[in-house]
């Protein structure tokens, strides 16, 4: 069975980052599966490697919509992005080196890294610009309101 489900506490109403989100967590399962199946160090070294790709990718999406946006909150979840990046780039080394990374070691990275920054960072974002585009869309109640 998938360690990582797609459920509805994870959406951040955001549908290009919930998308990323999805194949991020699509990645960690067969990331997670291959190293349960007991599969070759190149296997996965490659999905580690793609995985870093795709975390860069994706961090810079968010960094960019929150910049454009005025995210109050971006150093903190622009920090938050450098140290998953960093323990990620952490994650590759000890695997280079060839020490043993346990499964659940593996397994509670994964978890913190996609979910715990998803529902502590990511959420937060989507709130922002929910509210955002629902002051833009509505001026005339927003007025009434500031009345
Ligand atoms: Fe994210
Ligand atoms: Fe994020």
């Amino acid at each position: 069975m998938a360690h990582f489900q797609w459920n509805p506490t994870l959406s951040t109403r955001i549908d290009a980052v919930d998308r990323e989100h999805r194949e991020l967590l699509d990645l960690a399962n067969r990331l997670q599966a291959t190293i349960d199946d007991g599969r070759s160090a190149r296997e996965i070294s490659d999905l580690l490697s793609e995985l870093a790709t795709r975390e860069r990718r994706h961090f810079a999406r968010e960094e960019q919509l929150m910049q454009e946006q005025q995210f109050p909150g971006y150093a903190d979840h622009k920090n938050a992005h450098d140290d998953l990046a960093a323990k990620l780039a952490n994650v590759q080394e000890r695997f280079r080196a060839e020490e043993p990374i346990g499964s659940m070691t593996l397994l509670a990275f994964l978890h913190d890294w996609l979910v715990t920054h998803i529902h502590s960072h990511d959420r937060a974002l989507g709130e922002y610009l929910t509210q955002k585009a629902a002051e833009s869309v509505l001026p005339a109640q927003k007025t009434l309101k500031d009345d």
